[in-house]
């Protein structure tokens, strides 16, 4: 009866609660949730995951930077963040001579600890729902001044709910972070971007930072006399390991999700935006590619770049299989006609419709900004040719990882791609002559990169020893004749539309809770911390194939091959595995004795939870979530428990590499390890 009874609300489209595993919970409300996390195995209380009264856990975590999570696991403001959130920090401070990427960097003390300027982490002081006071006609400037406290706390007002919910987020920086450990990018980055996105994984993906405050444990810009900073929180860390069935939770900053938005979205993405973004970078990614195959410091130089383009891109083609396998339009398509025969008469009578109309005329305006964005704006001398370079002092950091030959060929592919599938009307006159002058996109380019100063560094210096005059430049002229059209004809267009785009959500969100008011609704991210909660799990892979949710060194082994970069381990971890002498890490697991590498969990999240802690029913460290599998990764528009999983690295195989493979065993004495 009750199978009959739930086949038949899922017939009606109708959900009864949130699904199990999906949603990502506010911490403040996380109470409402409680009995459900319990009855799943959850040990604690809400007070113990968010508190303003006392320490909490959200006191041991951080938004690392601008785009990932952190944990605090030391008393004296050690954090573990993954590798791929401290790449960009690794590479800055990686030469050839001191390949920090290639081959690992250990600081054996406080004072062989690296400062990052520009790095900050931040620490959620508190949050609080000022809907009524925002609906009073209060400013939200003045929320946000009032709650700054003078200027001692970074402060935002978010929207929730597409407008129908406002909270104030009060967070307190720290600026002098600094690079403790690192592993080598043959276990930071194993398996590379051939691994990215997929399971059976074997990455560390992880590093090591510590935060520096003032002698008050305020913060502070880095300073030799800055102490490690005191948290009001860190993390225990469990050895155990979870096995399949477990509880666990992820509480960290995911960036994106957009659950409730309508077909006309899930369309453009899966027919439009993926395919044109994907084409684009796949194509920029070949010239890259083949350059750093070429030669060392090629490989170095465009290795982050490398990296952050080849991400976005396996993860749109894992998006666009996952949304084409359900059918999420059509889903989408089918639930939109139910609301409109139910909101009929309503005040939410229309609203569907309009949102159709609206996003019609959104579409070309939409597909010519990707096509800046992932064209034009991806030849790198454009990112140049703008004020930051001709106004900086030294132009040092901004050539740093540049070579023009990449560019050229990257600019050629780019212009004949835009000038294919952009619409005459979005092309900027001069561009359109001066390619009629030279002829061919080639003859086009060419021209370009000799008539431009920016294209080095020195030619830049010399430029401005001979008192040139940058307007003229033939990439700032380009430049400004693309600026000129994207913000005249598109950007406005594009602007105004999604803004009543975004009203008419805020009333069709109102409306599909009213449609469904049994269901659960959790807000979609927007790198605010939030909490998910899901049990460890393997996944039906294929038909007849069923992936184990744990991976093991024994898999390193197998994968490892000296001839390919991304599976080339460092000799030491070969020797350790002949010996097997792995002291305190070894386990039993999948049928053999060896160490617990990655874990597999059913936790929705989404990118911005890199870095995050998992952790057990009591809240004890297990890992450090980094990735999904990439046909999850349509969770961020429609979440499927069967499949979607969040990928982590086990805690103890962290743990093994910073005491085994770099020897900074010294690191776990401030750590508490059970
Ligand atoms: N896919 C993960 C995320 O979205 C990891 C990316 C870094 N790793 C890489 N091989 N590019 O950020
Ligand atoms: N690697 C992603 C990040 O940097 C997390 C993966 C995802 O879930 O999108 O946040």
């Amino acid at each position: 009866m009750k199978k009959l009874f739930i086949a038949l609300l899922a017939l009606a489209g109708v959900h009864t609660v949130a699904l199990a595993d999906e949603g990502m919970w506010l911490p403040c409300l996380i109470g409402e949730r409680v009995a459900d996390m319990k009855s799943k195995g959850f040990e604690l209380t809400a007070e113990d995951i968010y508190s303003i009264n006392q320490a909490s856990l959200k006191d041991a975590i951080v938004l690392f930077g601008r785009g990932c999570s952190g944990e605090l696991v030391s008393a004296e403001g050690l954090l573990l963040t993954n590798h791929h959130c401290g790449y960009g920090q690794i590479q800055r401070h990686s030469t050839v001579e001191h390949d920090y990427l290639t081959n690992g960097f250990w600081a054996m003390n406080r004072g062989e600890e690296l400062p990052n300027p520009g790095l900050t982490v931040s620490f959620l002081v508190r949050m609080e729902d000022v809907t009524e006071r925002v609906a009073a006609g209060e400013q939200v400037d003045s929320i946000k001044a009032e709650a700054s406290e003078g200027g001692k706390y970074s402060t935002s007002v978010e929207s929730l709910y597409y407008g129908n919910k406002h909270y104030l987020f009060v967070y307190q920086v720290y600026r002098d972070v600094r690079l403790v450990a690192a592993p080598p990018s043959s276990i930071g980055k194993f398996g590379g971007d051939t691994d990215n996105w997929m399971w059976p994984r074997h990455t560390g993906d992880f590093s090591v930072f510590r935060i520096y405050a003032d002698k008050n444990n305020q913060p502070a810009d880095y300073s030799k006399d800055n102490v490690p900073y005191t948290p009001k929180r860190h993390f225990t860390i469990s050895t155990q390991g979870a096995k399949e069935g477990d509880f666990t939770f992820v509480y960290g900053f995911p960036g994106t999700t957009r659950e409730y938005v309508t077909s006309d979205f899930v369309d453009y993405t899966l027919n439009h935006s993926n395919p044109a973004k994907i084409a684009l970078r796949t194509m920029r990614l070949d010239i890259i590619s083949a350059a750093q195959e070429k030669d060392v410091a090629t490989r170095i130089m465009y290795a982050s770049k490398h990296a952050s383009i080849a991400n976005a891109w396996k993860k749109w083609q894992g998006e666009s299989l996952g949304l084409a396998r359900r059918k999420t339009v059509e889903k989408k398509q089918a639930y939109e006609s139910r609301f409109v025969e139910w909101a009929k008469g309503t005040e939410y009578e229309g609203v569907v419709e309009n949102l159709h109309a609206k996003y019609a005329e959104l579409l070309p305006y939409a597909v010519t900004r990707d096509y800046y964005n992932e064209a034009i704006y991806a030849i790198e001398l454009m990112g140049l040719a703008s004020p930051r370079t001709l106004k900086a002092e030294d132009v040092e950091p901004i050539y740093k990882d540049y070579l023009p030959a990449i560019d050229r060929e990257v600019a050629v592919k780019m212009l004949r791609e835009f000038g294919d599938n952009v619409g005459a009307e979005f092309v900027p006159e001069w561009y359109a002559a001066k390619l009629n002058e030279c002829g061919s996109v080639e003859a086009f380019v060419e021209w370009l990169f000799e008539n431009s100063r920016i294209v080095s560094k020195e030619s830049v210096v010399a430029a401005r020893a001979e008192n040139y005059n940058f307007e003229e430049d033939a990439a700032v002229v380009m430049r400004k004749a693309f600026d000129e059209v994207y913000k005249n004809k598109i950007a406005p267009q594009y602007v105004a539309l999604n803004k009543e785009i975004t009203a008419l959500y805020k009333t069709y969100m109102r409306g599909q809770m009213a449609f469904e008011p049994e269901r659960n609704f959790y807000p979609d991210a927007n790198l605010t911390l939030r909490v998910a909660y899901g049990s460890v799990a393997g996944y039906e892979a294929a038909d007849g194939v069923y992936h184990l949710p744990y991976t093991t060194l024994d898999g390193i082994i197998e994968k490892d091959n000296p001839e390919i970069y991304d599976y080339d381990i460092p000799q030491s971890l070969r020797e350790i595995y002949a010996s097997k002498e792995y002291g305190r890490w070894g386990v039993e697991l999948n049928g053999h004795h060896t160490i617990p590498v990655a874990f597999l969990a059913k936790n929705h999240t989404t990118g911005g939870n890199s870095g995050s802690p998992i952790l057990n029913s009591r809240g004890e460290l297990l890992g450090i979530n980094f990735d999904r599998t990439w046909l999850s990764t349509m969770s961020d528009l429609d979440y499927d428990a069967d499949i979607c999983r969040n990928i982590s690295v086990d805690i103890r195989y962290v743990l093994f590499v910073i005491d085994k493979i770099g020897g900074a065993g010294y690191l776990l004495e401030e750590m508490d390890i059970k």
